[in-house]
This record gives C-alpha cells, structure tokens and sequence, in this order.
C-alpha cells in the first residue's frame, strides 16, 4: 500500500489524493491517508495480544498513529479522551497490582486466574489506555456521545496501528470496570476506561471471523 506523506499545515501542502466512487464522480481529499482506503478498511482484523510480539511502536510510530487516532468526530470539540502508554516494567508490575487486587477480593482465587491477570499486560510490548474523560457539569453534549468519541479513538487507532504494519487489539476485561484498578492507572473520578489497546508485531496471521452480511442488517424507513 502506497504511503502518502505527511498532512503539513492547514492542509494546502498535503498530498490531493482522489478516491474515484462508483458514481463517476470523484472526491479528492488533502490528508495523511492511504490511498486504497477501503482496502485498509476491510482488512482491518484483531490480532489476539498473545500473539503480538516486540518490537511495538517506537516513540515517533507511537505518535504518529495517535495522530490519526485522535481526528475522530467529536460533538463539541470537548476531546473528551486521553492515553496512558503501559509499556516495559510497567506491564509486570501492573499485572502484580492485578493479582494483589483479584487476592483481596478472593482470597481463594485459583491460580490459573491469578496467572492470567498476572499476565494480562504482558503479552504485547505495548498497551495504549484509552481514557474516557467525562466531565459530569457538561450537560450540553450527552456523556454517551463522549463515550462513543472515545469508542472510536480506539478504533482509529486499531486502524492506524495495522495500516503502519503492526497488530492491535482492544480489550476490556474486569480491570477497566474495577475501581481500585482506575486509581492504580491515575483515573479521576470522572474519567473511565473506553480501552486498553494492546499493540505488537504478530507472531501471525490472525485468522479471519465471519462478518455481519451487511445487506441483512440494512432496512428504508418509510414514514408511518
Ligand atoms: C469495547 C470492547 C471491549 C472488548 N474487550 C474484549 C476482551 O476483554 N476480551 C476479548 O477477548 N475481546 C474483547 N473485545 C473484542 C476484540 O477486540 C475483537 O473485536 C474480537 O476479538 C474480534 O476480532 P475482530 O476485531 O477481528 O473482529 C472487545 C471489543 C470491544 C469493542
């Protein structure tokens, strides 16, 4: 896939790249993007983190896909989203804090279960928090838009990460639901996980799932 340069200034520098549609007509658009966007598009796929090995992203790779990550739709402009980069020791030593947690709650908890979540941050080189900031006195653009802001910055970045060659994956797990694991990872109060984005090299290909036929999900609605 042919990489397109850099998106400089206001836009007038950037490459004009055309995206002919099936209509004859064409849009050109000035952006940082791949040309064969809806090749990048239909290829996108998880790659589970056991499978994603070092190296992860480098400082400059890792700013340069949250370039793209961050140019989500955003009612209000509120940027109701921030990142909190796990990588190193730091992937250990949180998975501790999992297993001193998951002990508290249970002290009989069955190692495999201890073993797994003294794991869960380890398998990829790097994982990316997806911080939700909701700020509960702005009344003026729903809190679920601002979550949904969030959703799709972890898409965007699924998208950017495969499009610059590595493998990603967005999961949750009970970690981004458990209090005491927010305040270990600096949450406010306000704030909440929308994703822990865990981001390598695959070890693989990973295999491709069944999709919705989109054609079965699609209705016209005709005004009653
Ligand atoms: C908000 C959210 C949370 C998710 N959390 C998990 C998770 O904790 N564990 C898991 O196995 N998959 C989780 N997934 C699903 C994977 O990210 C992925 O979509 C799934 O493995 C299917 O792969 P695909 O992205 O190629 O369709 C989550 C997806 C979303 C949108």
């Amino acid at each position: 896939m042919r990489h397109l340069g850099e998106n400089r200034g206001k836009g007038r520098t950037a490459p004009r790249i055309r995206f002919p549609n099936p209509h004859g007509r064409s849009v050109t658009i000035s952006a940082n993007t791949e040309h064969d966007a809806l090749a990048a598009l239909d290829a996108r796929r998880s790659v589970p983190a056991r499978q994603l090995d070092p190296p992860g992203p480098d400082d400059a790779q890792l700013l340069r896909m949250l370039r793209s990550a961050v140019r989500v739709p955003d009612h209000g402009k509120r940027v109701p989203f921030r990142f909190v980069r796990i990588e190193g020791d730091a992937r250990d030593a949180l998975g501790e804090r999992l297993v001193a947690r998951t002990l508290a709650r249970d002290p009989e908890a069955a190692p495999a279960a201890l073993d797994k979540d003294r794991k869960r941050f380890s398998h990829a080189p790097l994982v990316i928090v997806v911080v939700a900031v909701l700020d509960a006195d702005d009344t003026a653009i729903p809190e679920v838009e601002r979550l949904l802001t969030a959703g799709c910055v972890c898409f965007a970045l699924l998208q950017a990460a495969q499009a610059m060659g590595f493998g990603a994956s967005w999961l949750t797990g009970w970690p981004a639901f458990d209090e005491a694991v927010l305040d270990v990872l600096g949450l406010g109060a306000q704030e909440r996980i929308a994703g822990f984005i865990h981001i390598g090299t695959p070890r693989i290909e990973a295999p491709e799932r069944e999709r919705p036929d989109p054609a079965s999900l699609l209705t016209d609605w005709r005004a009653p």
